[in-house]
């Protein structure tokens, strides 16, 4: 969202001239006959990222800078239109960006549930569901001129801390599930073919990374360096960005406001143009969050002239500025020789490939295949019986006890139409509209409120609100009109919770209780109510209704999210039974008391019994909870039983590399391996099946979420401390829908290297060996995970880089197994026929071991110059994959890198510390030194 400062009116006249209004919509480039169509930015046939270097090598310095920015200018001599890049659709298309404009032909669009509900649901399908439904209605309204094609949802931030206000907007604190929502939404919105590069529309994963804290005390997400661990980024943060990008293929990654470790996100190279761009393999674009460089810039005073600020960003890797900052001062920075204007092109490539993809450079986009979509596909019957839908699997059925005094019959919901013929509707929310459709919501279709909802079910509704608000505050509240209300009626309705005035983006809340006196009218019209009494609570983030769990007269509890523009009719669907609810809890609802111990600023998620700090989430807190993570009941009951799942596994191992231990003074003793570092296994297809029968031993048909724990084996010694791996974590989860008294197998697998590794404290991935358990339900099951065993012979009693010549030696004595030349070869394929005599007399001297080639070549201060390597090759996030070629894109475009491979003279340029202690790497480097120097 947006931060509108003094700049920005400084810019106005620049930005009020484009982009051109929709209404009075030019040709569409590249249109037929058009000035430019014979050119080859407009050559369909040409790949996406060819056009945009063709466009862009058109354009002057001038107009290049007014393409960096969300607000992009035209280029009328060249047919192209002006952009506006900074559209929303975290849950239905949303007017929340300038790029929405509803009106006209469209005045509305589907408004789904609120993120967070959606994501109770545990259903992926749901999820893509709605990102294609979602693509439809925008695709619409591009075609009518009323929305981009560019959508900066989802929003895939762990849901670090119960407070924070924007917590609504995302799937929760698992990184698992958060993942795969970030892929199953990104794929619904993008509709992207595995065999093309065309989009639908380009979705948006954001906002990168650890960005979760908007306002806490005199801290706010403008100013709030986020102090956070290797280990913690690895396991926690970067997981759902990592999926979107890899497995989801999102066309673009926002950085956010804040800074990591003392560097703005949106100016860290390590993680822009490291993690994303060449770990990950981002095609796409980075864009900033709004006026984030003017931010870091203004607020955080990270450079001291604006151009050093655009060359900070550009430089990261940023190649869209949302906000105006990069057009303002791009031309000054590549005047102060700041940046180059090839960094300039490069960004933009970046950014025009994807308008490509999406055929905006196709001319009309009526003869596109998505030309079609007009109004009548927005809010269509179909699209809105999904919100409805939606809702419903949404709804979590917290608490459901039998009636006052009927210990052995059933909960009291549902509720029977026969039966509670008259019910009270009262609390804030029994009117509900805009209430339900949270932040980055649209303009819905309509809305069916909690009332009206319950009206389809009971014979006559009596509706009191109670509260006038959802504050709640002060002595004039109606209560006591709604506990009589209460009184007269066959079953009570308490609709609850919070809203945007409670918790929102800006706005984190204090505490975790109701607000004002909701408490109050709950607990009264409880005590006074005829009939059963049902709480519904509507919220983003938990609420400590501990006193409403333990109140016997509260027979049930739902929690319904923000259920959106449908949400009064999912609601009462399930409260009469029309709708056996499934949803589960993706955030843990934590005590009030909780928040003592936590300040919002501490970033860490691990528990550190030496401070008292109770750690985060389901996977590293312990404590007492008002509902635990996953939880979740149903009108019926399941049970498991296991049907298939490996008693043991052997993980093995990559060529050439060598199992470890935990601890880095010991990292080349392979006998004590207690771990294998995921990058030195074979991960590829290395999955442990988990196949479960569910059983409906309940009267109801229903929908249940199989959920997979898994917690892995100690290391020996022990992890101590702030320092270990999870308690436990979710590793898979299926939905399932299983008829009354039926049983459905549910075929789940747990990738190990993703799934079961655990990040150690440097954030490097391992898999311990030995045995890991896993949970289901009522069930455990154990896998003992053992080590492929390598014939290598390991003879280093201490790491290379302990500066002294003494130890280099000590590695010298290696006796180079026939592993270590297969694992050479498969790295170094000779090939070069002049210098194949070269290359084979290295190779024998190395295969034969000739150590006296070592002892020339690995003096301390070529280990040294290793080392200053590897720290580097660290710090931008590679390395640790010998030879790859990402790592190689990254070494190119590094200047130290690149000078110090010509200094050395190194012909593989990547070689990491890490893979040169791994004695294949070893041989190598001896190999191939001794053959520059002629030996
Ligand atoms: C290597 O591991 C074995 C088994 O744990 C242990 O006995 C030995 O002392 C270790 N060697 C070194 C050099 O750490
Ligand atoms: C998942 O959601 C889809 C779409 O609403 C629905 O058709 C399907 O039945 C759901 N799956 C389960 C197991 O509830």
């Amino acid at each position: 969202m947006p931060r509108r400062r003094a700049l920005l009116l400084l810019l106005l006249a620049m930005s009020s001239s484009s982009p051109t209004p929709a209404s009075a919509r030019p040709a569409f480039a590249c249109a037929a006959g058009g000035a430019s169509s014979s050119l080859p930015f407009c050559r369909r046939s040409l790949p996406a990222r060819s056009r945009a270097r063709d466009l862009v090598s058109r354009l002057t310095r001038a107009e290049k800078v007014r393409l960096l920015v969300n607000n992009a200018a035209g280029v009328p001599r060249l047919g192209v239109g002006g952009y506006e890049w900074w559209s929303e659709a975290l849950h239905g298309v949303s007017d929340t960006g300038p790029g929405v404009r509803f009106g006209g032909e469209f005045p509305g669009a589907t408004a789904f549930p609120q993120v967070i509900g959606t994501a109770a649901s545990l259903n992926a399908s749901l999820w893509d569901l709605i990102g294609r439904a979602v693509s439809d209605e925008a695709r619409a309204m591009y075609n009518g001129g009323r929305a981009g094609l560019t959508f900066w949802s989802p929003n895939v931030n762990i849901f670090r801390d119960p407070r924070w206000g924007r917590g609504q907007e995302t799937p929760g604190e698992d990184p698992t599930i958060s993942s795969r929502y970030a892929v199953s939404y990104v794929h619904g919105l993008q509709q992207q073919q595995p065999t093309t590069t065309n989009l639908k529309l380009a979705a948006c994963c954001k906002h990168f990374t650890a960005y979760d804290l908007d306002s806490w005390g005199p801290t706010d997400r403008y100013h709030f360096n986020a102090i956070v661990t290797r280990q913690d980024l690895e396991d926690t943060f970067n997981v759902p960005f990592r999926a979107c990008v890899t497995h989801g293929r999102a066309a673009a990654v926002m950085c956010s406001y804040n800074q990591v470790n003392g560097v703005p996100t949106c100016a860290d190279e390590t993680f822009l143009r490291g993690t994303v761009r060449s770990r990950w393999g981002l095609d796409g674009y980075i864009v900033s969050d709004c006026d984030s460089v003017d931010v870091f810039f203004n607020d955080q005073h990270y450079t001291s002239t604006p151009e050093d600020a655009v060359a900070a960003t550009m430089r990261a890797g940023l190649d869209l500025d949302c906000g105006p900052f990069l057009a303002v001062y791009g031309e000054s920075a590549v005047a102060k020789r700041k940046i180059a204007d090839a960094d300039v092109d490069a960004a933009l490539v970046n950014t025009v490939a994807v308008q490509m993809r999406l055929g905006m450079f196709d001319g009309e986009p009526a003869a596109g295949p998505y030309g079609h979509l007009g109004p009548r596909h927005v809010c269509t019957p179909a699209n809105q019986e999904l919100a409805l839908d939606a809702a419903r699997q949404s709804v979590v059925l917290l608490k459901n006890e039998p009636p006052r005094g009927k210990h052995r019959a059933a909960g009291v919901l549902p509720l029977r139409p026969a039966a509670h013929r008259v019910v009270a509707v009262v609390g804030p929310h029994g009117d509900a509209t805009v209430a339900m459709v949270g932040n980055y919501a649209g303009k819905p279709c309509r809305y069916t409120t909690p009332a009206q909802g319950v009206a389809r079910y009971a014979a006559r509704v009596v509706r009191q609100a109670g509260c006038a608000d959802v504050a709640c505050a002060g002595s004039q509240q109606p209560i006591a009109a709604a506990v009589d209300a209460a009184r007269n009626a066959d079953a009570t309705v308490v609709l609850a919770g919070l809203d945007q005035k409670v918790e929102a983006e800006g706005l984190d809340r204090s505490g975790l209780m109701l607000p004002g006196r909701q408490a109050e009218l709950i607990s009264a019209v409880a005590m006074a109510a005829r009939g059963p009494v049902v709480l519904v609570l509507m919220s983003g983030g938990p609420i400590d209704i501990s006193f409403a769990k333990n109140d016997p007269r509260i027979g049930a509890i739902l929690w319904a999210g923000y259920p959106g523009q449908a949400g009064g009719q999912a609601i009462a669907d399930v409260i009469f039974g029309h709708h056996n609810p499934g949803g589960k809890l993706p955030v843990t609802w934590y005590p009030q008391d909780y928040l003592q111990k936590v300040p919002m600023t501490n970033m860490a998620m691990r528990a550190n019994p030496a401070t008292g700090y109770p750690g985060r989430t389901d996977r590293f807190y312990t404590g007492p909870t008002i509902y635990p993570f996953g939880h979740g009941l149903s009108y019926t009951k399941f049970t498991h039983s296991l049907a298939h799942a490996p008693a043991s596994l052997t993980v093995q191992l990559a060529a050439g590399k060598a199992s470890s231990s935990s601890s880095p003074a010991t990292f080349l003793n392979a006998t004590a391996a207690t771990t294998v570092r995921v990058a030195h296994a074979r991960c590829e297809g290395m999955r442990v099946p988990v196949h479960v029968d569910v059983r409906n031993v309940g009267e109801r048909d229903g929908a249940h979420a199989v959920l997979v724990f898994h917690t892995a084996p100690p290391l020996a010694g022990g992890e101590v401390g702030s320092g270990g791996a999870p308690a436990r974590q979710l590793v898979a989860f299926e939905k399932v829908h299983v008829a009354a008294g039926g049983v459905v197998r549910v075929e789940m697998g747990v990738d190990v290297c993703d799934g079961m590794s655990v990040a150690d404290r440097a954030g490097v991935r391992r898999i311990h060996v030995g045995e890991h358990r896993l949970v289901i339900g009522e069930l455990t099951h154990s896998v003992t995970i053992g080590v492929e065993q390598v014939e290598m012979e390991v003879l280093a009693k201490a790491p290379i880089w302990q500066s002294s010549g003494k130890n280099v030696l000590s590695v010298l004595h290696v006796d180079i197994s026939l592993f270590n030349v297969a694992a050479y070869a498969y790295l170094h394929p000779w090939k070069t026929a002049s210098t194949t005599e070269r290359y084979q007399l290295g190779f024998l001297l190395s295969a034969l071991g000739c150590n006296m080639s070592n002892l020339l070549v690995f003096t301390p201060v070529m280990v040294e110059m290793m080392m200053k390597r590897y720290k580097m090759e660290k710090e931008l996030g590679i390395g640790n994959e010998v030879g790859y070629p990402k790592n190689m894109d990254v070494v190119k475009r590094n200047p130290n890198l690149a000078a110090m491979n010509r200094k050395f003279r190194m012909v593989h340029g990547v070689s990491s510390l890490a893979s040169l202690i791994s004695f294949s790497s070893l041989a190598m480097h001896s190999w191939y030194l001794s053959s520059k120097l002629n030996f």
